[in-house]
């Protein structure tokens, strides 16, 4: 088959394959054919970029970045809803329909907890995706929208339209960001919209590409362009365009069926994969809602009813400590047990000294509990109403409550730290962090049996592990163990003797250093020897490696060359079992930038080439600059390039590097 054909079928089959899985949540090929035909796809347009189609489903994966964002204007202002918080206004909505002669039927709707959207289509192909701002002028978020799979770029028919709807993120994905953001020490996202939005906020299309964001689309605000005569007809006219409309929408012929969807979403909204904050209820004729028309802000013909809000309250009966691995302490409320969002609360994070002295807390107070996003429950406030004049203060504490060390705190920081080493609050942690599923995997071992293995002092410190097969009879004595479950945890982690690099370099707990810089680290490194041979400049010019990170990973070293001497005497493999990074010694570890067309790539292209061999890729010359590549009609770029003396690519120079490197 010619390569323009092949190119055709393939981006036909990938778009259906991504269709089925992501909008009819209905897989028909599996993961390996997918990466397959990917693979195929991406090599063909590599080699003939002229084919390359604007469907292509390798133009998902994020790469163009702006400088900053540029406006829009909403043709039709996209408008906000009014709400009503209970069944009695929402019953005067409908009176108030009624006496304007209207006798409707009603769309029920879930109301997403995200962001809205308005997509613009130009003969089929998506032209631009806007956030909707101050409901005129909204900001052009096209390049993220790209990155969103449920999202069509091209439709099923070749018409224009604009179709509206929210970009949200499911609740599991938020609590994996969160898990990923903890390891590196980056402030918890609150819940899932303010994660949408700062996700679809992005200029970096990489980023957003990343945060695996989702869609619904439930309006369409030129309907009678299509023929269409009813709001549920927009919708299913919708789905078959290919976008994700959302399957639990109802036609309805009364108040009393609105009522009813309202009472069943009410007991059901916990067990979707995504929030939702309330219903919608549109009226379905289009001649119908014309007549009704708007009001200043909002349309007259459609309401929001919003779920009451979910906060409880209790009493705070105590602030507790606990010391995480790297000694970090953590206030943390201890709650008379708590209902909220069909969970149990009796513990919520405090966060550091200064959120509570913020919030006032005093122990015995009533305090509101809030569960954000449903995923953390927090402290929200306190009842000063309700306060007896029994409340204890709130006093910070100076030493360690486990090992009774002097706290520190760094200065410009919040949190308060206890520095000794072998605090055994620490060595739990550290341990039981070891142990964990990103880290050595080692099943079986969880937190409490750990605990216990290190009050029974069968665990110190993370050697210790690949002992405890010494310790057979006592552990056989321990409640609760067989010979069994010994024999399984002690092949669990003789297992965890293979495991790539990266999955030991997370386990050790270097601070700051998560699962993804660890692999990072294993990609650049290939062994430990490597990594620990490394300067600390050089770990500094590794991109997404600062100053702080660096030194940490240098200092740990330093300080921990016995430990990894003991594991490696304990034949623990040390070397990265993924796929190496490539390098080049004219790229790896470079400073590129760029100025003017070259004629044979796009600017992403070579972004993202530089950066695949470990170079790293900026927007201005300075100092540090290794090597501008100068293209036809370059800017001032090039004349600051030439005024510091920084090595200059022309576009032939940069041609044959490139052919060298496809060899
Ligand atoms: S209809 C004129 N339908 O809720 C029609 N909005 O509080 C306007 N929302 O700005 C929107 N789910 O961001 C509509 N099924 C749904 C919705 C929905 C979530 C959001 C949307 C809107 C906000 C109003």
């Amino acid at each position: 088959m010619n390569p323009k054909a092949r190119i055709d079928e393939l981006v036909n089959i990938l778009n259906d394959a991504n269709y089925n899985y992501y909008v009819l949540d209905n897989p028909t090929i599996t993961d390996n054919e997918y990466d397959k035909y990917l693979r195929e796809l991406i090599n063909l347009e590599e080699k003939y970029p002229e084919y390359a189609l604007i469907n292509s489903p390798t133009k998902r994966v994020g790469g163009e970045v702006l400088d900053k964002f540029s406006k829009v204007n909403h043709k039709i202002p996209m408008l906000s809803l009014g709400n009503v918080f209970n069944e009695e206004e929402l019953r005067d909505f409908d009176s108030r329909i009624k006496k304007a002669g209207v006798n409707p039927e009603y769309v029920c709707e879930l109301k997403i907890d995200g962001l809205s959207v308005s997509l613009v289509y130009e003969k089929g192909l998506l032209k631009t995706g806007a956030t909707r701002g101050d409901g005129v002028v909204g900001e052009d978020i096209t390049h993220n929208v790209k990155t969103i799979k449920v999202i069509p770029i091209k439709l099923k028919k070749d018409i224009d339209i604009e179709v509206r709807g929210e970009i949200y993120m499911e609740k599991s994905t938020l609590q994996k960001l969160n898990k990923e953001r903890e390891e590196q020490g980056l402030p918890l996202l609150q819940n899932v919209r303010n994660a949408a939005a700062g996700s679809i906020r992005q200029l970096d299309s990489k980023i957003a590409a990343k945060r695996n964001l989702n869609n619904f689309i439930y309006h369409l605000p030129n309907p009678s362009d299509y023929g269409i005569t009813t709001h549920y007809a927009a919708l299913e006219y919708m789905k078959n365009l290919g976008f994700k409309v959302n399957p639990a929408n109802r036609l309805v012929h009364n108040i009393d069926e609105v009522w009813s969807f309202i009472e069943e979403w009410t007991k059901k909204r916990n067990d979707l994969p995504y929030d939702i904050d309330g219903v919608v209820i549109k009226v379905n004729d289009i001649n119908e809602q014309r007549e009704l028309g708007f009001t200043q802000k909002y349309p007259k013909w459609a309401i929001a009813y919003k779920f009451p809000a979910e906060d409880a309250l209790t009493k705070l009966v105590d602030i507790v400590w606990t010391v995480g691995r790297t000694g970090k302490l953590t206030p943390n409320a201890v709650l008379e047990p708590v209902l909220v969002m069909g969970s149990t609360i009796s513990r919520a994070t405090l966060h550091n000294e200064d959120f509570v002295n913020n919030l006032e807390l005093k122990i015995g107070d009533i305090v509101e509990i809030h569960k954000a996003g449903d995923v953390i429950p927090e402290v929200k406030g306190v009842k000063f109403e309700r306060r007896t004049g029994k409340e204890l203060d709130f006093k910070m504490i100076d030493v360690c409550p486990i090992c009774k060390t002097a706290l520190i705190k760094k200065p410009g920081q919040v949190d308060y730290y206890c520095p000794n080493e072998l605090c055994p609050a620490r060595g739990v942690e550290k341990l039981i962090h070891f142990a964990s599923r990103d880290a050595m995997n080692i099943d079986g071992l969880g937190s409490e049996i750990i605990e216990d293995f290190f009050n029974e002092g069968f665990l110190n410190d993370i050697p210790d592990f690949y002992h405890l097969k010494d310790h057979e009879e006592e552990i056989l004595l321990l409640e609760g163990f067989g010979q069994k479950s010994f024999n399984n945890i002690i092949t669990a982690i003789e297992n965890s003797k293979n495991n790539s690099l990266d999955k030991l370099l997370f386990g050790l707990g270097i601070p700051g250093i998560g699962s993804k810089t660890a692999k990072l680290l294993s990609e650049n490194y290939e062994n430990i020897d490597n990594l620990m041979n490394a300067s600390l400049e050089e770990l500094i010019s590794i991109k997404d490696i600062g100053e702080i990170l660096a030194n940490n990973i240098y200092n740990y070293f330093q300080d921990n060359k016995d430990l990894i001497y003991k594991l490696k005497m304990l034949n623990i493999n040390m070397n990265y079992l993924g796929v190496k990074k490539k390098s080049n010694d004219f790229i790896t570890g470079k400073k590129f930038v760029m100025t003017g067309t070259i004629s044979f790539m796009t600017r992403d292209e070579i972004k993202s080439l530089i950066e695949e061999y470990g170079g790293s890729f900026s927007e201005s010359v300075s100092k540090k600059t290794d090597v501008v590549i100068v293209g036809s009609s370059p800017g001032s770029k090039y004349d600051k390039a030439r005024e510091l003396e920084i090595t200059i690519w022309n576009e032939e120079q940069f041609k044959n590097l490139v052919e060298q490197l496809k060899k």
